[in-house]
Order: structure tokens, then C-alpha cells, then sequence
């Protein structure tokens, strides 16, 4: 692999994938893992990413020299680059100027990173501290007005460095460098490809299960989805699957998600129904975060009932169940073992979040991707489209959607005007354009219209169309009002109770995309 060497902030994943987007397997470890540890892993190149501290600073986080004798190549970026300088004799200073955003760069056309790419290039940086000379060995590929040393290399010794990042899409020519330093600088050949992963994953999958039985909890979202096709595709019928209806699903999902994988996949969907005990339990709560906290605890008592249920089935035929699958992702599997004390914002809730006792093994064929690969393997395996592009819809389902205690009457009040959002956004061509857009009951909220012949003391609907490129950040989506208009008349004029849509322009921060 390619490892990236995680500084801290957010660049380390950023560029894993950039990697993988140039056909080459990538994996991020920590700066503190010590370099020996780094080396059994026989990286192909190594790439010491930004991070948000000065090298100088008390308890900067640093790396041991002894990486750059080891003769693997090696991509400092920004802090990296920087973190490389002073490790081998160079200079680096606070330089009083700062560089933030859009900077023009010359550089030089001898370069290795350089190859084939304009002279004068606009590139992103971000940055305090400067690299003000660079070790011996070493060659400046490239300066700004500001910075003298904005990048360097010493093709003999494999080692290079940039002070911009190329990772993200404003340095106009990043992907050309990164290609540049694996191609060509590393010698890497780009041959990873989601054929691949796919070929890799089944034979892993058969050897680990074996012809034993496996189940899977589909949440009816990508993730499961595809984690289930591709078990499915290396054990066929010794997979089954179970979703559960919580109560809270929109309006048609579980009869899609029981015909999309049992028709056009062929999987066995078990459908366990729960919405008494689930709507049982949110009776007169309008907490979020408790609202958040029951319906994750009933999500596990119906797991064990599930289970329980498959086993005792399967058991007839002398098969234990072992193996459990899970969606699990790349910036899952990171950012449970980064440690770092992110606030806690909301309790998401994933239909994976499993009492400890379970005693399975897991499979989780999905631990070394992101969101794009997965979609990915999702076509390759011949999933519907409408299946693989789906938009995310959160675990706790329309109980976090209404603003206020969740009962049947408001769910169907919400499953109606949801219903006609989704038609009409669909009809439009939005589904592509928009991350999601959640529509948000405002139970507790009544005001004054005036309907037909008569005052009426209805319920606001809130639309919230989002775009996003991971959730993390979201604008509003500037719906043409048209369409919007279409909305607001249909749901005024077909939901009772309803009797005034609202826009919510908020982007994220400082609004999270769901309301609780
Ligand atoms: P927020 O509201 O935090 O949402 O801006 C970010 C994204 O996460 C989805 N979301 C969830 N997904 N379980 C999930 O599986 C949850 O509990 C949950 N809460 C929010 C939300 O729809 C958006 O895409």
C-alpha cells in the first residue's frame, strides 16, 4: 500500500482517496505508529500529510527521522513537507506572511511532480510557517511570491515535498502532482481498481465463512446494501437478510427494499415488523436526544429477537449462524480509532450499533473503502441505480422529523407530504443534484390559514433540500420556485393538517441537515 501518514485535521483521508482515485490501494496510519511498524507494511510510498500545527510548537506532532533513510519514496505535504525540511538539515521559520487559499505558483518544468503541467499554476494553501531553505540534496521545484521554497525534491533519494495541497480540488494541477510522485517518482503502477477489490472480497469472504450460514440487518441505505451483494455474491444462499420495520420508515420503503432485493437481487429479506414496540416506546418523548437513545435501544432488542429467530430457524437444519455482516466503512473503522474528543453533537445511530455479547465474527467486506468505491462496486455487482445512488436517510427514520412526540397520526401526516416531495424533486431531475432533502414535521407548532370556505389551525411542513459532498458541510439547495410552488400547493392542498410549507435556508454549520 500507499500509506498516509495522518498529522491530525482533516487532509489524511482527503488524500487516501485522491490515491485511490489514481488506481492505487492506500492506507492512513497515525503519526505516532512507530516507523518500524510503518516499514513491515512494505509501503510502495509514503505521504506525511498537512496537519494543523507549527513544526516548532511544544508537543508538535513529529515523525522519526529515520523514515527518510529508509528508502521508501516519500511526499511531504504542508506540514509534511515542512516536518521533512527540518528533519534533514533544512529551514523552516515563521516568515511573518501567511498564505491562505488561492496562490499563484511557478514552477519548475524539470521537476518530477511538475511533468506536464503549466509553468504558472493557482494552487490551495494554508499555512503560517514557511520553508525558508531546503536540506542539501534537494532541488526547489517550485516558489510563490511569498515562499521561496513551495516545493522541492531530490529524485535520487525518492524523497519530495510541496507546501500546497494537492488533495483538494482548488490546487488546479494536485491530482497531476500526486500521479506524478506515484507514477513516476515511486514507480508504482496504478492497477487498483474496484474489479479488483470485488475478486479480493469474494475469495476472502469464502474462505472466512466457509459453508457456514451468515446474516445481515439491511438498513435499506448503500452501505448494507452493497455489503450484502457482495456476500451474497461469494456465499449465494447461505446469506439471509433481515430488515426491520421500526414504524418509522417513509411512505412505500419496505415494500422497495423487500422488492428491490429480493426480486433484482435474489437475497432473502426477512422482514420483522416492530413498529408497535418501537412507537410503543417513543410514546410522549420529544426529546431528540432521547427520541435518538429508545429508538437505538429498540433497534438492538429487535436484533437479538432477529437472531434468536434465524437461529432457532436455521438450527432445524444443524447450521449455525456465525457470521454477521456489516457495512462497516473506511472513515468509519478511522474515525473510531482516531480517539480524538470530537463533540458530541448528535448520537447517530446505526443499525449496526450491536450489543457487545453478540457472539459473531464479523464480515465486513467494506472496512477499506469510502462511500464513491462502494457505489462503485454497487453497479459492478448490478445493483439498481436507484439503489446504489440513494440518498442517506438517517437510522431513527421520520422519529427525528417530527419536531415534537412521534404518534401514528404524525407519522402519516409526514409520510404524506414526504411522499409528494420526493415525487415532485424526482420529477423535477433533482435527485442528483441534491444530497437529500429531509422534510420536518412541526408537530408541536400550529398556525392560522385559511382553507376552502374556513379558518384553519394546521401544521407547518419544513422542507430542507441540502447539497453536500459528505455531510460534514451542506449549503441549501436553491430549488427553482416553481418547484417549489408545485410542492407547497400539493401538500396544502392533499394533507390535512398541513396548511403552510416553509424553506429552510440554512446552510450547515451553523444548522445541522436534520432538524433533531
Ligand atoms: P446532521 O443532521 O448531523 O446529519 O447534519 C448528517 C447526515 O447524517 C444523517 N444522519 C444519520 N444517519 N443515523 C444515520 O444513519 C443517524 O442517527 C443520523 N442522524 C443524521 C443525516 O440524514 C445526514 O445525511
Amino acid at each position: 500500500p500507499v500509506l498516509v501518514v495522518d498529522f491530525g485535521a482533516q487532509y489524511a483521508q482527503l488524500i487516501a482517496r485522491r490515491v485511490r482515485e489514481a488506481s492505487v490501494y492506500s492506507e492512513i496510519v497515525p503519526h505516532t505508529m512507530p516507523v518500524a511498524k510503518m516499514l513491515e507494511k512494505d509501503p510502495a510510498a509514503i505521504i506525511l500529510s498537512g496537519g494543523p500545527a507549527s513544526v516548532y510548537a511544544e508537543g508538535a506532532p513529529s515523525i522519526d527521522p529515520a523514515i527518510f533513510e529508509s528508502g521508501v519514496p516519500i511526499l511531504g505535504i504542508c506540514y509534511g513537507f515542512q516536518t521533512m525540511a527540518a528533519a534533514l538539515g533544512g529551514k523552516v521559520g515563521r516568515t511573518g506572511t501567511r498564505e491562505y487559499g488561492h496562490t499563484e505558483t511557478s514552477v519548475q518544468d524539470q521537476s518530477c511532480l511538475f511533468a506536464g503541467t503549466p509553468l504558472d499554476q493557482s494552487v490551495w494553501m494554508s499555512h503560517g510557517d514557511a520553508v525558508q531553505e531546503a536540506p542539501a540534496g534537494f532541488t526547489v521545484t517550485a516558489s510563490t511570491e511569498q515562499t521561496p521554497v513551495a516545493a522541492f525534491e531530490d529524485p535520487k533519494r525518492r524523497l519530495f515535498g510541496l507546501q500546497w495541497h494537492p488533495e483538494v480540488r482548488h490546487s488546479a494541477f494536485g491530482q497531476d502532482a500526486l500521479k506524478n510522485f506515484l507514477y513516476h517518482g515511486a514507480g508504482i503502477e496504478p492497477t487498483w481498481t474496484t474489479g479488483n477489490i470485488i475478486d479480493e472480497q469474494v475469495a476472502k469472504i469464502r474462505e472466512q465463512v466457509g459453508d457456514k450460514q451468515v446474516i445481515c440487518a439491511l438498513s435499506g441505505g448503500v452501505d448494507s446494501s452493497v455489503a450484502a451483494a457482495l456476500v451474497h455474491e461469494a456465499v449465494g444462499d447461505q446469506l439471509t437478510c433481515f430488515f426491520i420495520d421500526h414504524g418509522l420508515l417513509r411512505a412505500g420503503e419496505r415494500e422497495q427494499v423487500e422488492r428491490d432485493y429480493a426480486e433484482s437481487m435474489g437475497i432473502k429479506v426477512v422482514t420483522i415488523d416492530d413498529s408497535e414496540r418501537f412507537l410503543a416506546a417513543l410514546e410522549g418523548v420529544s426529546d431528540p436526544e432521547q427520541k435518538r437513545k429508545i429508538i437505538g435501544h429498540e433497534f438492538i432488542r429487535s436484533f437479538e429477537a432477529a437472531q434468536r429467530q434465524l437461529i432457532a430457524e436455521a438450527g432445524a437444519d444443524g447450521k449455525e449462524i456465525e457470521f454477521l455482516v456489516q457495512g462497516t466503512l473506511y472513515p468509519d473503522v478511522v474515525e473510531s480509532g482516531g480517539g480524538e474528543g470530537a463533540a458530541n453533537i448528535k448520537s447517530h445511530h446505526n443499525v449496526g450499533g450491536l450489543p457487545e455479547d453478540l457472539r459473531f465474527e464479523l464480515v465486513e467486506p467494506l472496512r477499506e473503502l469510502f462511500k464513491d468505491e462502494v457505489r462503485e462496486i454497487g453497479r459492478r455487482l448490478g445493483l439498481a441505480e436507484k439503489l446504489v445512488a440513494r440518498q442517506p436517510f438517517p437510522g431513527p427514520g421520520l422519529g427525528i422529523r417530527i419536531v415534537g412526540a412521534v404518534n401514528r397520526e404524525r407519522l402519516d401526516i409526514l409520510r404524506a407530504a414526504d411522499l409528494i416531495v420526493r415525487e415532485e424533486l424526482t420529477k423535477a431531475g433533482m435527485d442528483s443534484e441534491i444530497w437529500q432533502c429531509p422534510v420536518v414535521l412541526l408537530a408541536d407548532v400550529r398556525s392560522v390559514g385559511v382553507q376552502g370556505d374556513g379558518r384553519t389551525y394546521g401544521h407547518p411542513i419544513v422542507l430542507r433540500p441540502v447539497s453536500s459532498e459528505d455531510a460534514m458541510t451542506a449549503d441549501w439547495t436553491r430549488l427553482p420556485y416553481d418547484l417549489l410552488a408545485r410542492i407547497s400547493n400539493r401538500i396544502t392542498n392533499s394533507v390535512e393538517e398541513v396548511n403552510r410549507v416553509v424553506l429552510d435556508c440554512t446552510s450547515k454549520p451553523p444548522g445541522t441537515i436534520e432538524w433533531e
